[in-house]
């Protein structure tokens, strides 16, 4: 059985160069860290009403949404988490994914529907392999670990009567110009999750939010505690969601793809490696020979990506890297040549 609790943080141990996590440096920018401590000073209060109005607003006015239709959550995967609160009589899992809502649902009881989509044509989405009778959908867009954006016409197909669609968009903002998102759209049982982790590297913050009719929020949340996001998660959701933050992310998204380029490229030109290409996200899922014997020869080189294998769909000849800079894309790419060839040599 898949260990589908695995994450890259577990592959990313202490003293190896990490490409198993996602999450684009290792500290918030300076002025978001600033930002944060000097929300400490507000938490000698339970977190205001007036911090999460803010928040929401401030999200909302990205989006072109109402603050009605803002939800802020510990992160996305507090967002899984809930869905069990709809009450899903069938749950259809877009795979290969990212496994949390798996996790939420199978742990709640709920029926889970495995859609199995195709290395064969890319994994694009196809609608016709959902079933009617799924009145819960959750796929990623991009999606983890294939990198792969589906388009909004083709998810919208997706949309019913009775049924909630979720679009898991934890990394849409490291997509230039986030063409798309689904986060501007009021559709029926339609929710997006949108995480603040990966683009400013907040992971044990916990923060992100969900988008989506005011009624449907409601019943996501019926049963979440009092005050159940902090006032510094309420901060860095308002900031990360002012129009410098979202001019920042866009240019680091843009010179995020820069280096996916240079990395596929890099990758490409190694013998017995696949890239899984086109790629819309912040890493690469790669098919590599005896891909468990490399990722165990990386390690012993210094460098940590993230195993396949735990994901639907995947065998462990797959590996996803994270995109990182030039500098530290070259450790990457020469490490793997030094461990492809000498498997050629012994
Ligand atoms: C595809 C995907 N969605 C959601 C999450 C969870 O994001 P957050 O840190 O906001 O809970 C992750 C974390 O790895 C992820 O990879």
């Amino acid at each position: 059985m898949t260990d589908l609790r695995h994450h890259g943080d577990v592959d990313a141990r202490p003293g190896l160069e990490d490409f198993a996590v996602n999450v684009r440096g290792s500290a918030p920018p300076a002025w978001l860290r600033e930002h944060l401590v000097d929300a400490l000073d507000r938490i000698g209060t339970y977190p205001s009403t007036e911090d999460d109005r803010a928040a929401r607003r401030a999200v909302a006015a990205r989006h072109g949404r109402g603050a009605d239709e803002v939800l802020v959550l510990a992160g996305a995967a507090e967002g899984f988490a809930l869905l069990p609160a709809l009450g899903p009589a069938k749950a259809a899992l877009v795979h290969p994914s990212f496994t949390e809502p798996e996790v939420a649902l199978r742990q709640a009881g709920v029926p889970v529907h495995h859609v199995m989509l195709d290395a064969a044509d890319g994994y694009a989405l196809r609608p016709e392999l959902v079933p009617g009778d799924a009145d819960l959908v959750v796929l990623g867009n991009p999606t983890n670990p294939t990198s792969v954006l589906h388009p909004a016409a083709t998810i919208r197909e997706l949309v019913r009567d009775g049924r909630t669609l979720v679009v898991d968009e934890a990394f849409m903002d490291a997509v230039p110009g986030e063409p798309e998102t689904l986060t501007g759209e009021r559709l029926p049982g339609l929710l997006v999750l949108r995480s603040l982790t990966k683009t400013w590297a907040l992971p044990g913050l916990r923060a992100g939010y969900a988008l989506g009719d005011p009624d449907l929020l409601g019943r996501l949340a019926a049963h979440r505690p009092h005050w159940p996001v902090g006032t510094l998660v309420l901060a860095a959701v308002e900031a990360c969601a002012s129009p410098i933050a979202v001019a920042a992310a866009g240019a680091a998204a843009t010179e995020t793809a820069r280096h996916r380029a240079n990395l596929a490229q890099a990758l490409a030109g190694l013998p017995g490696v696949e890239v899984h290409q086109p790629a819309a996200g912040p890493f690469l899922l790669l098919r590599v020979r005896e891909g468990e014997r490399v990722r165990e020869g990386l390690r012993r080189r210094g460098i940590a990506v993230r195993r396949g294998d735990t994901f639907p769909g995947l065998t462990a000849d797959h590996l996803r890297v994270a995109v990182r800079d030039a500098a530290r894309t070259a450790l990457l790419v020469a490490a793997l040549r030094s461990e492809l060839t000498t498997e050629v040599s012994t």
